[in-house]
């Protein structure tokens, strides 16, 4: 096998101080460094407004990633080696003067990447900013989510960062596409000729995805009522993993032959609208309910909560995708904060045998499935139908497993976050993980238009407990069709 090989880089964390760079992006830093994934001469920038000085940011960025990282991982020469690479820089983003001394700092004529853990509002300024300081020629700018709140808002955000640096330098985050079994998606499908033949409306009768979260809103409440589940999960994660899902073989693995097909699939999508508001749709919200066993307020008695929200913390749906592959195959999405577990997953329901010949009760067992396991215990699962054994079974059939848990059969020591791979990628100058401008314009698109039936119809988001599955008409949208979610308890 190849090794990987990283390019030297300096890299300038904007926002080094915020939640997400102490809890997920300096962890993954450290994680790639202790891999030999760093190059030697790689320097890590962090750059944060908040008054104090150098010494006590260094100390605080130490801390967290000692809290951070998974105590067997923190081995003290790797951290001096990364603390060895780490400087802090004061830095006011919207004021051109600081960037000079940015540049300075700036090594040779290494590439830049400017990683932006900020609002999306000042992803315009820093880019002005770079270019003052003559650093945006070398520069790759990584975006963080969430890109707007709907499509005229994302398009003036990507406008201000297209005024300076091309597509080709522009890196978007979804960071379900750095998790390791998202990128499986592209190798199952891609590198297994079996499924590719079966993979179409004439085998498979519907799709399941599946994001549910255990956690609430963890005091996060301003930032999420202003977006709601739709725009914090549906917009992208989901979509995301639709289009792996339901995206044709492309040419070949370069970022632009990836993410045309995936675009494909987004312009296919059937907008919901009129009946298909009450019907293909629901929203919640949860109300009180218990998670482990323990009582927990709902959404609207959360810390700093406005009693009168509407925001939706759940949503289900189904998609329907209108091209010849996929005509007549429902994909059913669902997401949730406070469900009874932490779970994404997705189910391919593949259609019953052409002619059925065995007793007629049971005949609803039927029907293979693909489950494939993102998070917890990350693998893949085919359902298949065999006989039960014994002299005394005759032909009772029973469904099981053929299975593939990615951590007990490789003996993968340990599985990386999204955020390791997707920074590794960056370095390397690799798009493919990451999401082009017409993908979130046209995913867009398609939730705004959902968001404004909602608002002109007044819909209010049914209530469900928390620790359920969400609200009741949940169930109904897809047993409506016949149909169940797999696997709820
Ligand atoms: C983020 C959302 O993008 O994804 C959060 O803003 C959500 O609300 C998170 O909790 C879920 O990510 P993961 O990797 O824990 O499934």
């Amino acid at each position: 096998m190849a090794a990987i090989s990283v390019e030297p880089c300096t890299f300038a964390l904007f926002g080094a101080l915020g939640d997400l760079a102490l809890r997920k992006l300096f962890p993954a830093l450290y994680q790639l460094d202790r891999a030999n994934l760093l190059h030697a001469d790689t320097r890590l920038l962090a750059l944060a407004r908040e008054p104090g000085s150098a010494q006590e940011h260094l100390s605080t960025i130490e801390t967290h990633l000692r809290r951070h990282v998974a105590p067997a991982d923190l081995e003290p020469a790797a951290l001096g080696r990364f603390l060895g690479r780490l400087s802090y820089q004061h830095l006011d983003f919207l004021q051109p003067e600081g960037y000079q001394a940015l540049a300075e700092q700036v090594a040779g004529e290494l590439p830049l990447i400017a990683y932006f853990a900020t609002a999306a509002a000042v992803y315009g300024a820093i880019c002005e900013n770079l270019d003052k300081a003559g650093l945006a020629a070398r520069t790759r700018v990584v975006l963080e989510k969430p890109i707007g709140h709907d499509l005229e808002s994302s398009r003036r955000v990507n406008d201000a960062v297209a005024r300076f640096f091309p597509e080709s330098r522009v890196y978007r985050i979804d960071h379900y596409l750095g998790k390791e079994t998202v990128q499986n998606l592209i190798a199952l499908r891609f590198a297994n000729s079996l499924f590719e033949t079966q993979w179409n409306q004439n085998s498979i009768s519907h799709v399941e995805i599946t994001v549910a979260e255990k956690v609430g809103i963890e005091g996060r409440w301003g930032y999420f009522d202003k977006a709601g589940q739709l725009r914090d999960m549906i917009q992208n994660h989901l979509l995301q993993l639709l289009c792996l899902i339901a995206m044709d073989p492309p040419s070949d693995l370069s970022a632009d032959s990836i993410r045309d097909e995936k675009v494909k699939v987004l312009k296919a999508l059937a907008p919901i609208t009129g009946d298909g508001l009450s019907t293909r749709v629901v929203r919640g919200q949860y109300i009180a309910g218990y998670s482990d066993g323990k009582a927990v307020p709902g959404y609207l008695e959360e810390d700093n909560a406005n009693a009168q929200s509407d925001t939706e913390t759940f949503v289900a749906l189904r998609a329907d995708i209108r091209n010849w592959r996929w005509s007549g195959v429902p994909f059913y999405l669902r997401t949730g904060k406070r469900m009874p577990q932490k779970l994404s997953q997705i189910v391919i329901h593949f259609k019953e045998t052409p002619h059925y010949i065995f007793a007629p009760e049971q005949r609803l067992q039927i029907g293979n499935k693909l489950i494939i396991r993102l998070q917890p215990d990350e693998g893949i699962s085919l359902r298949v139908m065999t006989k039960e054994q014994g002299l005394d079974k005759g032909m009772q059939l029973r469904s099981g497993p053929l299975q593939l848990n990615f951590s007990d059969t490789w003996r993968t020591a340990r599985i990386p976050d999204a955020y390791e791979r997707l920074l590794l990628e960056v370095m390397r100058g690799n798009q493919n993980l990451f999401v082009r401008k017409d993908e979130i314009e046209y995913a867009w698109q398609w939730c705004d238009q959902l968001i404004a039936g909602w608002r002109n119809a007044g819909d209010a988001p049914k209530p469900y407990a928390a620790g359920s599955w969400g609200p009741m008409s949940s169930i109904a949208l897809i047993t409506r069709d016949g149909r169940a979610w797999y696997g709820d308890i």
